[in-house]
């Protein structure tokens, strides 16, 4: 990349500078060690890195299988796997090298106190910003029955809110009805930014066996196929959020320069990668090269002049989407 385009690639989120707009995806990248060993990939390519989910004390996760690939995507239920916080703040942070790009720790727990205080160790120690999975679809409790309900949502928010500083951003759920709505009340809880989409649930089945692959029986849907999905579920959020001059790190099923620059027409500030980085390590290069080329090629002298540029068609001939 040259250094124009780094210029226009660079962007404000939360008052943290990220040098490019992508986002590599908790679980995707395990704890920001994971890829640096694979020749030509580098942190510095993303904006920042989304560490793996982290609770109170160490989970083992979920039976095999834990994952599983399907049409355009794949099925997760890890169920978490992770050391605890204090090990991750004890002997996993001070291992990476913060001037590559933006760590993002991702706090869980299965309790609005597990919550709250994953997050406050995490106020205690060198993460640039504290991302709330309210949202994971493969643990028993918490996770995903927080993020489908409203009330709860804004409560798990609210104590995360109370124990940090850092920015917040929460982890929005697709496996709701009314995406918006439940955005508006994390942000009158304090949420600075979204996070938007986690994976949907799914299932496949083994038909000799009769039952289901993943071992969790049902797991988290990611990949292209959730893209659409994903999109709108971007531009919804956006309409509450640009009000409140709240971002968006929009994600699901980003594969190409094309899938980020849709995202962040919806109205992303970021994107995120998650899946694709399983079979191409080193896509964020021609991702930022792509969207590089369209901003020059398009006019736009930043990438924040392309968020939430979307040009709605008249739909009021109709207004069905049948
Ligand atoms: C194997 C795997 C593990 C994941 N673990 C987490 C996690 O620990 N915390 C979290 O918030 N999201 C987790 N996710 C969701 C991703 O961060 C991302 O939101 C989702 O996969 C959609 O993006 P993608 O289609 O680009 O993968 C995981 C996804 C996958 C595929």
């Amino acid at each position: 990349m040259t250094s124009e385009d780094r210029a226009m690639l660079a962007s404000e989120f939360c008052g943290m500078r990220f040098e490019t707009p992508l986002v590599l995806l908790s679980g995707c990248v395990g704890f920001g060690e994971e890829y640096t060993r694979v020749s030509g990939f580098s942190n510095r390519d993303a904006g920042a890195i989304c560490l793996k989910g982290t609770t109170l004390e160490p989970r083992p996760g979920n039976p095999a299988h834990r994952v599983y690939e399907t049409p355009a995507g794949m099925l997760n239920a890890i169920g978490l796997q992770n050391p605890g916080v204090d090990h991750v703040v004890g002997e996993i942070l001070p291992k990476l090298d913060f001037s590559e790009t933006r760590f993002i720790a991702n706090v869980s727990g299965s309790t609005v106190e597990e919550y709250a205080e994953v997050t406050r160790r995490f106020d205690d120690s060198p993460v640039d910003a504290i991302e709330i999975n309210i949202s994971c679809p493969n643990v028993k409790e918490g996770g995903v029955a927080f993020g489908n309900d409203p009330e709860m949502s804004a409560r798990v928010v609210e104590v995360c809110r109370a124990a940090t500083r850092k920015p917040l951003i929460t982890k929005l759920s697709p496996n709701q009805t009314d995406i918006a709505g439940n955005a508006r009340r994390c942000i009158e809880a304090g949420s600075d930014a979204f996070a938007v989409i986690n994976t949907l649930m799914g299932m496949a089945i083994d038909i000799d066996s009769r039952s289901p692959i993943i071992g969790n029986n049902q797991g988290g849907l990611s990949g292209p196929a959730i893209k659409p999905i994903a999109l709108l579920k971007v531009h919804q959020v956006y309409q509450v959020a640009r009000e409140h001059g709240i971002p968006i790190i929009g994600q699901g099923g980003v594969a190409s320069a094309e899938d980020a620059i849709e995202f962040l027409i919806a109205g992303a500030s970021a994107v995120g990668v998650g899946t694709a980085l399983f079979y191409d390590p080193l896509i964020c290069q021609r991702i930022n090269a792509g969207i590089a080329a369209y901003l020059r090629r398009h006019g736009f002298g930043t990438v924040a002049q392309l968020t939430g540029s979307l040009r709605l068609n008249d739909a009021r001939v109709c207004g069905c989407n049948t």
